[in-house]
């Protein structure tokens, strides 16, 4: 492993209930060094975002969590680390030559539309500081068929190949310890660089937001996270994940 930190410890687990939960239990029970990675090659209960489930057959994706300790940023700027993850596996797609990708607000990263990895991160709190971060993250790589009904896609559906998962997982804890280390020298993480990727920025689409359907354009993401919709007479809304649903137009 070429990092300093990120990968330098390695958990290898065949079956756990889910890396994250794995992760949570380590940092309860004993001394964990930053950057120490929990990888599985199957979960029984991998969780996704808003209490879904995170679907993946054994041995063919990348299902890790990433222990961290960001202590240097305060918890209102807990977002930094979204944007962080979420651009240290745009570098990794883009090194493999990956094009069309995006990253749809607040963490799914997509090719072509299609989504390939999800992200989860936990964060511990205390005394105004995040004293750890636990940051999970699946990335397919080698599955081809999915039951999900919003047809994700992997590294072998766009470019044929099989890939080796150690290769994936070095590569791509070279590139979170890159942006991460920037992170903390900068105390933010670029906003040109998020921006730039933001799925359907600036773009006229449909978003139930709070049960409402309107047209609107994403703007941006304010420093809490929050998505920012403009609509057609100017008016701005901001969203958390519970509050808008992005429609297929
Ligand atoms: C999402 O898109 O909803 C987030 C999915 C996150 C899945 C990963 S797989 C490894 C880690 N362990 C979990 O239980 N979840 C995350």
């Amino acid at each position: 492993m070429k990092t300093l930190f990120i990968g330098q410890n390695i958990i290898r687990l065949k079956r756990v209930d889910s890396t994250n939960n794995y992760a949570a239990g380590l940092l309860r029970h004993t001394v964990i060094y930053d950057g120490t990675v929990v990888s599985a090659e199957f979960q029984e209960m991998g969780k996704g975002q808003r209490g879904n489930h995170w679907e993946s057959e054994p041995g063919k994706n990348l299902l890790i969590s990433i222990i961290l300790e960001p202590k240097f940023l305060k918890p209102d700027c807990q977002f930094q680390l979204n944007k962080m993850v979420s651009l240290a596996i745009c570098d990794l797609l883009e090194s493999l030559e990956i094009k069309n990708i995006s990253i749809k607000w607040p963490n799914d990263i997509l090719v072509s539309g299609k989504k390939i990895a999800g992200i989860l991160i936990e964060n511990t709190l205390r005394s105004g500081e995040i004293i750890h971060s636990i940051i999970g993250i699946g990335l397919n790589v080698n599955q081809t068929k999915f039951n999900s009904p919003n047809t994700p896609v992997s590294l072998k559906i766009i470019t044929g190949k099989n890939f080796s998962l150690d290769a994936i997982l070095e590569n791509l804890c070279s590139s979170m310890e890159a942006r991460y280390l920037k992170l903390k020298s900068n105390n933010s993480a670029p906003d040109n660089d998020y921006l730039q990727t933001l799925y359907q920025l600036g773009k006229v689409k449909n978003y139930l937001v709070k049960g409402e359907k309107i047209s609107a354009t994403i703007s941006g993401v304010n420093p809490d996270g929050l998505l920012i919709l403009q609509k057609e007479n100017g008016e701005e809304i901001f969203c958390d994940l519970k509050e808008v649903v992005f429609l297929q137009n």
